[in-house]
């Protein structure tokens, strides 16, 4: 196994040379087909995940592997393309580096996305959900085989709920409709089955999705205030005549991420 600090402190040293001293006030995941958010950057450099030690070398279609830092908005942010999911390796650590990373460079807060499918009716392919808890099913935590105390997390408000508020505002400020809701992990790679999605539904998930709650765990672990939004791409399995492809899912995300850029973008500047 790498040794996690060296390796953070590798990717660290790498990621402060390009930053002369800037330290970014807020790193962004972002999740499958999301990448057009990366357009909105000012300024950008980019540096590939291969060149950072101990960084993951994403599988999926849609997740590119680079971290780019540079401005939106006038504010400097750290944006990662890409991410490591459970179901490539069967490794619930794989953003560990990364997360000890933006909290080494000292990122004040922390904003995933990801793409999920809705267990509500009201909130269809294309709509954002932002959200409020989770429920762990794959029952895997990247903090199994870590040792100190500190692996005892509160996840209590692990989404932080200053940061909802002001994403809430910041979408009725712009006309965005944010649903909220319960994000439910299942492992994948394979889509759920429709009786999985009756029986989240019957366990108050509202959506359901193969990513983030590895990040939010670690995040939590690390104390950097986190949110974490879904774009809608699908109905959850059974709930819709439409079969489940990542091709449709990288097609929907489209839909939402104008108004995704739009949120960020517009969130930002409360960070003035
Ligand atoms: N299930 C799990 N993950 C997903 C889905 C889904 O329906 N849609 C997008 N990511």
């Amino acid at each position: 196994m790498t040794n996690p600090n060296q390796s953070s402190n590798e990717a660290l040293d790498i990621i402060r040379s390009r930053l002369n001293g800037v330290i970014p006030k807020l790193a962004i995941i972002l999740g499958s087909g999301l990448g057009p958010l990366v357009e909105a950057v000012q300024d950008p450099t980019t540096i590939s995940f291969t060149d950072l030690p101990g960084f993951p070398c994403p599988s999926v279609e849609g997740h590119a592997g680079s971290l780019i830092l540079g401005q939106i908005n006038g504010i400097e942010v750290l944006i990662l393309q890409g991410r490591s999911h459970y179901y490539e390796h069967g490794d619930a650590t794989g953003m560990l580096i990364v997360i000890e990373t933006i909290k080494g460079i000292g990122c004040k807060q922390l904003i995933l996305t990801n793409a999920a499918g809705s267990l509500r009716d009201e909130a269809g392919p294309g709509s954002l959900m932002l959200i409020t808890d989770h429920i762990n099913y794959s029952g895997m935590s990247p903090l199994i085989d870590s040792s100190g105390n500190d692996r005892f997390v509160d996840m209590t408000d692990a989404y932080d709920p200053n940061i909802r508020n002001i994403l809430k505002v910041v979408a009725d400020e712009n006309e965005i409709k944010l649903y909220e809701g319960i994000y439910m992990w299942f492992s994948g790679p394979n889509f759920e089955t429709p009786a999985e999605i009756r029986a989240a539904k019957i366990l108050g998930a509202d959506a359901v999705g193969m990513s983030t709650v590895p990040e939010v765990i670690l995040a939590k672990r690390a104390g950097i205030p986190t949110a974490a939004m879904s774009i809608i791409t699908n109905y959850g399995a059974g709930m819709s005549d439409t079969a489940l492809t990542h091709e449709q899912t990288m097609k929907n995300a489209k839909i939402a991420t104008d108004n995704l850029i739009k949120l960020i973008s517009n969130y930002l500047k409360n960070l003035r």
